[in-house]
Order: C-alpha cells, then sequence, then structure tokens
C-alpha cells in the first residue's frame, strides 16, 4: 500500500516535470513570423500600380492644366522633372510626397481643389506619378 502510493507520487512528480519541460519549450518554440508590413515608409518609391493609376487620373483631371512631359507653362506649370527641381516654381516649397498631396487637395488661386473631387487613394496616386515625372 505505502509502497503503491510513492509510485503514485514519483509518477505524478514526472508528470509535473514533464508539463512545465513542455511549458518552457513552447515559450522557446520559435516566435512567430511577423505579419508582413503594409505601411510604406515615407521614402519608399511607390508601387508601378500606384504611377499607373495615378497617371489615369492625371490625364482626366490634371493634363488640361499641366503638361506631364514638359515643363513649359500651359495654364499651369509643366510638371516635368518636378522631383529633381525639388521646390514648387509657384511657392519655392519643397515637393514632398505630403506637400504634393496638401498642394492638389486645396488648389491655388487658379487650380482648383481636389479634396471633394478625387478619392483620397486617387490622389495618393496622382501624387505617385507626379513624383515620377
Ligand atoms: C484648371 C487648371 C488646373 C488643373 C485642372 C490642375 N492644375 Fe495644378 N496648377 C494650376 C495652376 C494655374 C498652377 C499654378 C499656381 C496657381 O496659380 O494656382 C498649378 C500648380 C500646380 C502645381 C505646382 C507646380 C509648381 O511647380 O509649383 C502642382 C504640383 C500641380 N498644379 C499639380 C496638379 C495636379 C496633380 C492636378 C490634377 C489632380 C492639377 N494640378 C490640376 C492649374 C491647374
Amino acid at each position: 500500500m505505502k509502497r503503491n502510493l510513492l509510485i503514485r507520487n514519483i509518477t505524478m512528480l514526472g508528470a509535473a516535470a514533464l508539463a512545465v519541460t513542455v511549458a518552457v519549450f513552447a515559450q522557446d518554440a520559435p516566435a512567430k513570423k511577423p505579419a508582413p508590413s503594409t505601411a510604406t515608409p515615407a521614402a519608399a518609391k511607390p508601387s508601378p500600380a500606384a504611377v499607373a493609376r495615378g497617371k489615369e487620373v492625371f490625364d482626366k483631371k490634371c493634363a488640361v492644366c499641366h503638361y506631364a512631359d514638359s515643363d513649359a507653362k500651359k495654364i499651369g506649370p509643366g510638371l516635368k522633372d518636378i522631383s529633381k527641381r525639388g521646390t514648387f516654381t509657384v511657392n519655392g516649397n519643397k515637393v514632398t510626397e505630403d506637400s504634393l498631396k496638401t498642394w492638389i487637395e486645396n488648389g491655388d488661386s487658379l487650380m482648383p481643389p481636389f479634396k471633394e473631387v478625387l478619392e483620397a487613394p486617387q490622389i495618393k496616386d496622382v501624387v505617385a506619378y507626379v513624383r515620377t515625372l
């Protein structure tokens, strides 16, 4: 009787030890792969798909007033090389993703605002396109 009890205790101890071991191993198991990040770093190049969509928006909404392939003035300044130039001709502001977005959203004295005309993703796309000119 006493002996049986001892064996049972030892068995339980063994089970407990096993449980601890499993727990420790589970913790050591390689962490789940981090989910691929969906955020695009600010400096990242826009995807070719975004640029292509942006070109469509540009051809419909902007090309009446802006050349994409020349820096000559149409109604507004030509946008060729605007990224290379680095600054807006109209106000000397730095050309960035943000400054272009704000500009396009709000327009100016002669340029209509596009905030209510285009969806936010379309503005993003057209900015991506303009930055490649
Ligand atoms: C009705 C004509 C018109 C349309 C349409 C138009 N723009 Fe403009 N844009 C202008 C004018 C004019 C300026 C110069 C600033 C001013 O006088 O308002 C300008 C300035 C700019 C500038 C600054 C260029 C620089 O070198 O300083 C950018 C960038 C620009 N427009 C982008 C766009 C984009 C992108 C679209 C389409 C979503 C667009 N514009 C649609 C007339 C227009």
